[in-house]
């Protein structure tokens, strides 16, 4: 079901909508699952993260009661992911606007989502992460009066300005949430030194490893969705969108990206460059006509997994990225200065650069001419999930509990 709603008045949902899937057979089978649960995205990161948890969910009650709903706020890039995931709203709010500002964005996704929540009345409403999407719906859910599920909380750079706006988010998020998916053990100290009560926490692993995991096996076997330049050449993944580098940071990294190439004659780097117009300006006038550094649109996730299995490196700035290359053993120069997902850092296979040139250049020129400090960091670790988190976010949404043992990292089993 496709409901449009470009307006902040009352949709109408008929009731049908949390029984339209349930049919004579099912209805007993499903019963005992039943629970209205709206799930709220508008981002890229948020679909693939969320995904599993939605397959999850409806494994056990075969779609009853559950609700999705898209802010829309990305659009092509949110809509490419829906497809690579076969996902279809039931709603969707279509609130992007070109180059949004985000307090701007926060003020249409509050007045969209409150008749959203008067109409779907759910019990539960499940948002991933740290966008302004996630704030807004945890806000609005809390004032309608539903429980606040937060998958991926408790990460903390301690930072309100970096990564900025999504540290504050995320504790916003924290603050409204009944039910915290905590990734790691990390995550979940975090909450606890918060003070956020014990028995709300569970460690789930983090779902981008289900994600993952489930694409991988999707496209095994399938040729990598674009042309690659021949086996002579090292592949260098690069992609970099956070706000607070956006101006003299971001042209900097560019110009490193040149550097880089012009010191290594079989480095080819390829850059799916993110649609914010603040990233798309610099990143064409800098890079536009550069030999070995190409510029393409954002890859759809099957794609994008497909090349990242087959690169030599990743320069990041994504939270996801940082996440995904060390489960497919891809070392990773990540271009923050702090990060909230230090548990790839401490494994040993990701390193913070900074957006800074000469910073990114040496770092890079390290591990591209000395075979024994790429070999160090290019180990495929099991630091951030393990395939399963969606089904112990399921338990907790489903029964109350997790009844699956929490999940611990490759660190925590080797103290164990
Ligand atoms: C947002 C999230 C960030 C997340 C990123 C994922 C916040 C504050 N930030 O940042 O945490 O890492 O998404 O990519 O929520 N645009 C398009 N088409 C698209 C998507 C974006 O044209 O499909 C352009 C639009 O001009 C839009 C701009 O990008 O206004 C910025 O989008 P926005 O979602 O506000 O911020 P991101 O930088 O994408
Ligand atoms: N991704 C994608 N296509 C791309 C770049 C990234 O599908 O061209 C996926 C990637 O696999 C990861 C997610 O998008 O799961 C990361 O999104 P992004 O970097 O936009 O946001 P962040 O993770 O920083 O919030």
């Amino acid at each position: 079901m496709k409901r449009a709603c470009e307006t902040p008045f009352p949709l109408s949902l008929p009731a049908e909508i949390f029984d339209a899937r349930l049919t004579d057979g099912d209805e007993f089978r499903y019963r005992g699952a039943m629970k209205r649960c709206l799930i709220v995205f508008g981002t890229r990161p948020e679909v693939i993260k969320l995904a599993p948890v939605v397959y999850a969910l409806r494994e056990r009650t075969g779609g009853v009661g559950i609700t999705l709903c898209s802010t829309g706020q990305h659009r092509q890039m949110l809509d490419d992911t829906l497809r690579a995931v076969d996902l279809h709203p039931d709603i969707e709010l279509n609130v992007m606007q070109e180059a949004q500002h985000p307090t701007d964005l926060l003020g249409r996704l509050l007045l969209k989502l409150r008749p959203v929540l008067a109409e779907t009345d759910p019990e539960v409403v499940l948002v991933q992460g740290d966008t302004t999407t996630v704030a807004a719906a945890a806000f609005a859910a809390y004032l309608h009066g539903a429980k606040v599920g937060h998958v991926e909380a408790g990460l903390r750079t301690q930072d309100k300005r970096a990564p900025f706006p999504e540290e504050i988010n995320r504790r916003v998020t924290g603050v409204l949430a009944d039910y915290h998916f905590a990734p790691t053990a990390r995550a979940r100290d975090a909450l606890l030194a918060e003070g956020v009560a014990p028995d709300s926490i569970f460690v789930t692993g983090n779902t981008v490893v289900d994600s993952l995991r489930w694409m991988r096996d999707r496209i095994a076997g399938r040729p990598a969705g674009i042309q690659l330049p021949d086996g002579r050449y090292r592949l260098v993944l690069v992609t970099a969108h956070r706000r607070e580098s956006f101006g003299q940071p971001f042209r900097e990294f560019c110009y490193a990206l040149r550097d880089i190439v012009r010191r290594f004659d079989d480095v080819h780097m390829i850059y799916p460059v993110h649609l914010n117009p603040n990233v798309q300006r610099p990143v064409r006038e800098i890079l536009g006509d550069c030999e070995r550094i190409r510029l393409i649109e954002p890859l759809g996730y099957a794609e994008f997994v497909a090349l990242l299995s087959q690169v030599h490196l990743v320069l990041t700035d994504s939270g996801g990225i940082q996440e995904e290359a060390p489960s497919l053993g891809k070392p990773v120069l990540v271009l923050r200065d702090k990060t909230e997902r230090p548990e790839g850092v401490g494994a040993g296979v990701v390193r913070l650069v900074g957006m800074q040139r000469e910073r990114i250049v040496a770092e890079a020129s390290r591990l591209l001419s000395d075979p024994a400090a790429y070999a160090a960091m290019a180990r495929e670790v099991n630091v951030y999930g393990d395939g399963l988190a969606s089904r112990r976010i399921a338990e907790v949404v489903l029964d109350g509990k997790m009844s699956s043992a929490p999940f611990k990292g490759d660190q925590e089993r080797l103290e164990a």
